[in-house]
């Protein structure tokens, strides 16, 4: 591939590989069976972005192994209910086709492993979005780098990711130990946990302690958090994820989490007063959520506008069990294939309110939004 065998477009694209493996010492390339690429979103990429992408198909750049999109900047189909412009929404088509040449599944979300895209336990891909890295690595046990852009397209190209990082055993080993002290009983509070753990460890690996119960959703939200407040791309969590047992942790730095730390981490990530709007599903939300959310909205009408962001493939399930039915009478919207933040949102509304961790912390930067932070349940009587 390196020598142009197989074309300039593959050549170029290992060269990229083999500097990302001579920067971090790989001694040998990887087969990724999966992949996920970000840089989707026209808000996120614009008129350079489309056109790379435009340039980078048109030479015959085809993808080798299955890969996802991060979500676009809009609902691919119903984006003008959501109020995106003509302009915007033909710029984000031509980059989502510009994907559908080189092959990429056309389904845009953060959560890929619930739409179709499962690696199992210590298989090799080369993921991007950082909530579905942590979430790859840490609940599923496989084990990918936090991949930008251009890598992730690299390795859906060749088919192949340099073996360093989190792809080794040794830099799958905790740094410190979380000794958990705080109730957890909503989605919510794990992404408050994941702020406050996140800003603590950075890119390291924490290992929690005092977690009795958790769901796939609960470790979502606290995964996304983490990886937005710091750069945590994986975590253990004691009796619950795949390799904690595996996981020597004496001697490790302690860090004990308290109630107090939780209710900072929601004061510090509120900033808004009044929303003009709940936007939900950051991660895109499962169908266990979006059967909550329906069961708690159902015959009432609500307010404000109510955004629940999923991926396609949950939406059409949601759709056929009347959920999104229910969600629409009481004045919500189900939003696919993108989300709040890679969303040009800023253009709608001025205060947001979310129950993502990582929602509240990019939406003032990314999207000019004040920021309500609290759980779901209270959010929704509020609106
Ligand atoms: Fe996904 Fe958007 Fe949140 S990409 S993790 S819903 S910021």
């Amino acid at each position: 591939m390196l020598a142009g065998e197989e074309g300039e477009v593959v050549a170029k694209m290992m060269r990229l590989l083999v500097r990302l493996g001579d920067v971090y010492g790989a001694d040998r390339m990887l087969p990724v069976s999966s992949v996920q690429v970000s840089g989707v979103s026209y808000k996120s990429i614009g008129d350079p972005g489309l056109e790379f992408l435009q340039d980078f198909a048109e030479k015959g750049a085809r993808v080798r192994t299955l890969t996802y999109l991060n979500p676009a900047g809009m609902d691919l189909e119903d984006w003008r209910d959501m109020g995106i412009g003509e302009e915007f929404a033909a710029r984000q088509q031509a980059i989502i086709e510009a994907f559908r040449q080189m092959g990429i599944v056309v389904t845009a979300t953060c959560t890929p492993y619930l739409a179709g895209n499962l690696p199992r336990f210590r298989e090799h891909i080369a993921w991007a979005e950082s909530s579905a890295v942590s979430f790859a690595n840490s609940v599923i046990g496989a084990r990918t780098n936090r991949e930008g852009g251009p890598s992730a397209l690299a390795a859906a190209v060749t088919g192949l990711t340099p073996n360093y990082g989190l792809h080794l055993d040794e830099n799958r080993r905790p740094h410190y130990v979380i000794d958990v002290q705080a109730d957890l009983d909503y989605v919510a509070d794990f992404g408050a946990l994941g702020h406050v753990v996140g800003k603590e460890v950075k890119n390291r690996v924490p290992f929690f302690t005092g977690i009795p119960e958790a769901t796939t959703d609960h470790l979502k939200a606290l995964g996304a958090a983490m990886a937005a407040s710091g750069a945590v791309a994986l975590y253990h969590v004691e009796d619950m994820t795949p390799e904690a047992h595996l996981m020597e942790t004496d001697g490790l730095e302690p860090l004990t989490i308290e109630q107090h730390h939780l209710q900072d981490a929601y004061d510090a990530l509120t900033t808004g007063q009044e929303p003009d709007v709940v936007i939900t599903g950051c991660p895109h939300a499962s169908l266990r959520e979006l059967m909550d959310i329906a069961r708690m909205v159902k015959g009432k009408r609500l307010r404000k506008p109510l955004w629940v962001c999923t991926s396609r493939a949950v939406k059409e399930t949601a759709q056929r069990m009347g959920l999104v039915e229910d969600i629409v009478a009481a004045g919500g919207r189900v939003v696919a294939d993108t989300c709040m933040v890679v969303a040009p949102i800023e253009n709608l509304f001025s205060t947001t309110a979310v129950n993502s961790g990582k929602a509240a912390a990019y939406l003032p930067g990314f999207c000019k939004q004040q920021v309500v932070f609290n759980n779901l349940r209270h959010l929704l009587e509020e609106a």
